[in-house]
Order: C-alpha cells, then structure tokens, then sequence
C-alpha cells in the first residue's frame, strides 16, 4: 500500500484552479491505487506550529551540535510532528498558487517547519548539502493569474516554479513533475476555463503511473 501526501496551499478551496487540477488527479489516482493511503494537508486549515524564537533556536542548536534547552525541545516537538508526517508518505502532490510572483506565505511557513538538518537535508565539509528526502516523486500543480512563458521578459518575475523545484530539489527531490495552469486572470474567465480544462486531462494522464 502507497502513501499519497496532497499538500493544498489554496485556500479558495472551491474556486481554487490548482486545487480544480490536483482533485482531479487525486480521484484518478485513486481508480488506479484504490489501496492507497491519502492524506490531505491544507496548509491554510492546518494548524502549523510558529516557527518563531525557540523553534529558530533549536534550528541553530542542532546546526552547532549542542545539546535542545527545554523551551526549544517544546517547540522542536512541533517541527518533527510536521517532518514526520511528511516523511512517512512515498508520494506527493502539491497545489500551489502564485503569490505575489511566489508562493502563499502558509506554504512557505509549511516549508520553513519541513526543511532541517538531520531531517530533510545534511551538510558534510566532504559531500556539502546532501537532501535526505530521495527516491520519491512529486507532482506539483502551479495556478497563476498571469503568463511566464521561458524566454519571455515575464520569466524573470516567476519566483514560483524556480522556489519549489529548487527547495524540493534540495531535500532530496529528483523525479519533480508539473502541470502549469496560466493564465487563470489574465486572459479572462474562458480562457481560465479552457487551460484548467487542459491540465485537468493532463493530471489525469500522469495519474495513471505516478
Ligand atoms: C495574494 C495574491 C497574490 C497574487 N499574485 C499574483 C502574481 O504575482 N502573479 C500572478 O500572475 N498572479 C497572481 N495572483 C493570482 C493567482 O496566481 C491566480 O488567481 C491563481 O489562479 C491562484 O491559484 P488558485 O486558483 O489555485 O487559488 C495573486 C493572487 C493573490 C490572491
């Protein structure tokens, strides 16, 4: 039995384009995997431990190699309750929209719990940054309100797709797909229409052997 974590970082929930696209690749998925465990992670319902004070704190403390005070041991248990559940999937699928040319700052806080030494990615003088997160794919669907085609002067500005790839990829990500629904505002709502359409065949399609 596989594990599918669906991490949502939408929180338009019923209008939302790349919850539209992910919800249709989950129920696909699901004909194929009917076994399959899937959990849902909305990053906007969810209650994300602060990464505050003694959460930063315990991050240093591990990166010096000393030893957790109690405060940082108390906020540290929020931080691995998150890794662990992310680590203990086989599979992923993230929604994500484009924020102000990045990512909603509740998946950014999501990421900034998920990412830490020992955990999700190490660090040796000999081998540098190593990801601990490997050998597990991930499928990313992108929403944005305008267009950052490659080669374009608006490529530039797409902090989005460069952020997730690279962060995914520096915990250990190697097998990255994703599906790009654009423009969703630009261009009106029947184009929006038709490229949500687009990538909804597509999700169905990368379904069928994720
Ligand atoms: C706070 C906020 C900031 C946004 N910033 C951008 C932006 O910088 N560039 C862009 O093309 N669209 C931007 N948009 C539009 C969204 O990317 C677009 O509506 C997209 O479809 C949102 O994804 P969703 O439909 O899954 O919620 C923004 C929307 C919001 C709510």
């Amino acid at each position: 039995m596989g594990r599918l974590l669906y991490i949502l970082a939408s929180p338009r929930t019923r209008r939302s384009h790349s919850a539209a696209v992910a919800n249709a690749f989950i129920e696909a998925y699901k004909q194929y995997n009917p076994n399959d465990e899937i959990t849902k992670l909305n990053v906007f319902e969810e209650s994300l431990p602060a990464f505050d004070g003694p959460a930063v704190e315990a991050k240093y403390t591990i990166l010096h190699a000393k030893e957790h005070s109690q405060a940082q041991l108390n906020a540290w248990k929020g931080v691995e309750g998150i890794i662990e559940q992310f680590k203990s999937a086989d599979k992923y699928l993230l929604a994500v929209p484009m924020w102000n040319f990045s990512i909603p700052y509740r998946l950014k806080q999501y990421i900034d719990l998920l990412v830490q030494p020992g955990y999700t990615f190490t660090f040796s003088q000999e081998k540098g940054y190593e990801g601990l997160v490997v050998g597990k794919p991930l499928l990313v669907v992108y929403a944005r309100g305008g267009r950052y085609p490659p080669g374009s002067d608006a490529e530039a500005f797409d902090l989005q797709i460069k952020y997730v790839e690279q962060i995914f990829r520096f915990i250990g990500f190697e097998d990255i797909k994703s599906i790009i629904i654009e423009p969703t505002l630009q261009a009106g709502p029947a184009v929006a229409e038709t490229n949500k359409n687009v990538a909804i065949e597509e999700a169905r399609k990368l379904a069928l052997d994720f």
